[in-house]
């Protein structure tokens, strides 16, 4: 169903007064990041933010991240926090690091879903901070997709979920990074990684001097909800192999296309040249890049594919943490 028309618009002067009207009306608007696109409302505003999770069929236990321009007071947000983050503000930031703080009340409390801390995001892409300093005040945002569907990195791929559901969509082409950002937990002594993403915890502990990452034991209430649930999922059938099961992904591939289907394989560069003549998604070969094509060829790939077969990566650390963690949730346990 179509309730309204949906703008895609690059960032201009008419465009920063069109967010700020939309924005202060208790609207939501998509903007670019440098991570993956946003779906933003008043963070100051409990019925704005609650068409977030009604548009999104989002879970009303899972918190949403608060965005900022890179001037703005923190106080203003925050209860304080350990010695430790200044400096990781100073090394990271404006850029794809989320830093959870201890805070109560400082914006609507479905933000944080009634919880005592309060995750802030500085996002370093410039149509992001034009945004976010236009409209002035907090600007809470999960990724702007359907729950359970695969993040957007470009307007297109909001558009393909939020058409008609949303006024205006602020443009800024293809997302460079391409998965979203290192959750932090900045709430205790050492700092500690919810969610990894391309501010590794390796770089984390050269500033902070330590860094964790966090591990959810079996039946325990996660500290990241998000992390928790099935993710990122492209609308058709998925299979997840193994580095060195590439014989078992082939004989699946061919099996689907024997029974009418259309597969594609998606694997990093190095496979290629032993899998000729199948279709192919092409991940390339470094950690980043690979992070800045995962959603896309998803999103690319669901359009055309009945079945992904991925191949996971060799490399493990660093980067491929996150990226290697969206794999799984996106293309393991579906076939
Ligand atoms: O790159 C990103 O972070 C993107 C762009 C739009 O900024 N946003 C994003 O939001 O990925 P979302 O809602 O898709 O993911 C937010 C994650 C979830 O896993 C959520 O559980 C966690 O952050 N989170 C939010 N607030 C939290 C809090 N107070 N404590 C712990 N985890 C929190
Ligand atoms: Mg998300």
């Amino acid at each position: 169903m179509i309730d309204m028309e949906t703008e895609i618009r690059g960032f201009d002067a008419h465009t920063a007064r069109l967010a700020k009207k939309y924005i202060s009306a208790g609207d939501v608007v998509a903007f670019h990041t440098e991570t993956v696109y946003g779906l933003g409302a008043d963070a100051r505003n409990d019925d704005a933010v609650r068409k977030i999770f009604t548009l999104k069929g989002r879970p009303a236990d899972n918190p949403l991240i608060v965005h900022v321009h890179k001037d703005y007071d923190l106080s203003q947000l925050i209860d304080g926090e350990p010695s430790y983050a200044p400096a990781l503000r100073k090394a990271f930031l404006p850029g794809p690091l989320t830093i959870v703080y201890p805070s109560i009340d400082k914006v609507s409390r479905l933000v944080s879903c009634g919880g005592n801390t309060l995750a802030v995001r500085v996002p370093s892409s410039p149509i992001a901070q034009e945004f976010l300093r236009a409209v002035n005040v907090p600007i809470a945002a999960p990724s702007a997709n359907l729950s359970k569907h695969v993040s957007p990195v470009t307007a297109q791929h909001v558009y393909d979920d939020f058409q008609g559901k949303i006024p205006l969509i602020l443009d800024g082409g293809a997302c460079s990074g391409g998965i979203e950002s290192t959750v932090l937990d900045c709430t205790e002594e050492v700092p500690q990684v919810l969610r990894a993403g391309l501010v590794t915890r390796e770089m984390i502990a050269s500033v902070a001097g330590d860094c964790g990452v966090y591990q959810m034991a079996a039946g325990e209430k996660p500290k990241s909800p998000g992390i928790a649930y099935k993710h990122y999922s492209p609308r058709c059938k998925t299979a997840l192999f193994a580095p060195d099961c590439i014989a078992g992904a082939l004989n699946l591939y061919d099996e689907e296309e024997c029974s009418g289907g259309r597969a594609y394989i998606l694997c990093e560069s190095a496979l290629i040249s032993g899998i000729n003549g199948r279709r192919m998604l092409d991940l390339g070969a470094t950690g980043e890049e690979m992070a800045n094509r995962l959603y896309f060829l998803l999103r690319d790939g669901e359009r055309d594919a009945t079945l992904i077969i991925a191949i996971k990566p060799k490399e493990e650390g660093g980067v491929m943490d996150g990226v290697l963690n969206r794999l799984v949730r996106a293309c393991g346990g579906k076939v």
